[in-house]
C-alpha cells in the first residue's frame, strides 16, 4: 500500500469517526431505530434489491465493503441473506450498527477495517460482496481497492456496485453555477475539504481533513477486470442515489448520468 493511500484512509477515519454523533440522532437514526424492529425491513431500493437478488443474496453469506452503521447489510438479510458481514474503518459508525443489529435480531457481524488492511484471517468465501452509495470515492487506489474486494469472493461469487455515476463528480450543487463543470472529469489530485461530513448539509462545524477521489468510469471498469472479475450487468441511470442537494440535476431536458450499477462475478476456477 503507498503513502498516498496510507494517509488518505487514516485521515478520512478519523474524519468520519468524528462526524459519525451527527448521524445517531435526528429523523434518520429513529426511522432506523423503530425500522428494524420488523423483519422484513429494508432500506434498499428496487434497483439494488433486484440486483443482489440476481446475484444470489438469497440464502448466501454477503459482505458489504463501506457498510457505515450497516443499515444496508442488515437489510440483505430480510432479502435471506443467510449472514451477513459488514466491513468499514469507522468503530464510531459501527458501534451504531451494533445497536441497529441487536434491535433487528438478524444475523450480522461487523468487522472494523480499513479494506487496504484487511486482517489475514478475513473470510474470503462470501457468495455476495456489495459496494453502494459513497464508497469508490474514498478509496485512493481502485485497483488495489478491487483486488480486495475480489479476495473476500468464493469463486463463482458475485459483486454489486450501486453507485454515483462519476460524470456527477464534475458538478457541485453548492456552486454559485451548480450546472457548470467544476471539476474535470480527469482531476486526479485529492479534494481535502474540512467539512463534517452529514448527508443533509445540516451541520457546519469544522472538522478533520477528508480526501475524496474523482474516479473515471473507465477506472472503475478496469480496476474491476485487472483483479479478474467479469462483468456480466453494466447498468447507468437518471435517478439520484446522492444527497438531497444534488436532486437539482434529476429530471432535467439534458439530463446527467447519475447512478450507475455494475455487476460482475468471479470466475469459478
Ligand atoms: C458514505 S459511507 C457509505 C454509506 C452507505 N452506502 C449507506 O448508505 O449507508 C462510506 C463509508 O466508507 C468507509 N470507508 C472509507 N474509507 C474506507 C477504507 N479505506 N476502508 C474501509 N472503510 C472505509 C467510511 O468509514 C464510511 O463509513
Amino acid at each position: 500500500v503507498s503513502d498516498k493511500t496510507r494517509l488518505a484512509t487514516a485521515a478520512n477515519r478519523i474524519a468520519w469517526d468524528n462526524s459519525a454523533k451527527h448521524h445517531a440522532t435526528g429523523a434518520s437514526w429513529d426511522a432506523l431505530i423503530t425500522g428494524f424492529g420488523d423483519p422484513a425491513y429494508s432500506v434498499l431500493d428496487k434497483t439494488l434489491t433486484n440486483a443482489l437478488r440476481a446475484a444470489g443474496v438469497r440464502g448466501g453469506e454477503i459482505v458489504q465493503i463501506g457498510c457505515n452503521n450497516g443499515r444496508e447489510v442488515l437489510s440483505t438479510l430480510a432479502l435471506g441473506a443467510r449472514a451477513g458481514l459488514g466491513i468499514d474503518q469507522s468503530r464510531a459508525f459501527l458501534d451504531q450498527g451494533e445497536i441497529l443489529t441487536k434491535i433487528s435480531g438478524r444475523n450480522c457481524q461487523f468487522l472494523c477495517s480499513d479494506i487496504y488492511a484487511l486482517p489475514l484471517d478475513t473470510p474470503n468465501d462470501f457468495d455476495v460482496a456489495f459496494i453502494t452509495i459513497g464508497v469508490l470515492n474514498w478509496m485512493p487506489d481502485l485497483a488495489g481497492f478491487f483486488k480486495a474486494v475480489a479476495n473476500l469472493l468464493k469463486p463463482g461469487g458475485q459483486l454489486v456496485i450501486y453507485e454515483t455515476h462519476p460524470f456527477l463528480e464534475m458538478f457541485d450543487p453548492a456552486a454559485d453555477a451548480p450546472f457548470a463543470p467544476k471539476f474535470s472529469y480527469f482531476h486526479t489530485a485529492p479534494i481535502i475539504e474540512t467539512l463534517a461530513i452529514t448527508y443533509d448539509g445540516t451541520v457546519h462545524d469544522d472538522a478533520p481533513e477528508t480526501h475524496w477521489f474523482i474516479h473515471r468510469m473507465s477506472d472503475v471498469l478496469t480496476g474491476c477486470l485487472t483483479a479478474g472479475m467479469q462483468i456480466i450487468e453494466f447498468q447507468e441511470f437518471a435517478h439520484s442515489i446522492r444527497e438531497v442537494d444534488y436532486d437539482i440535476y434529476a429530471d432535467q431536458d439534458a439530463q446527467l448520468p447519475m447512478s450507475f450499477l455494475l455487476r460482475a462475478s468471479k470466475p469459478a476456477s
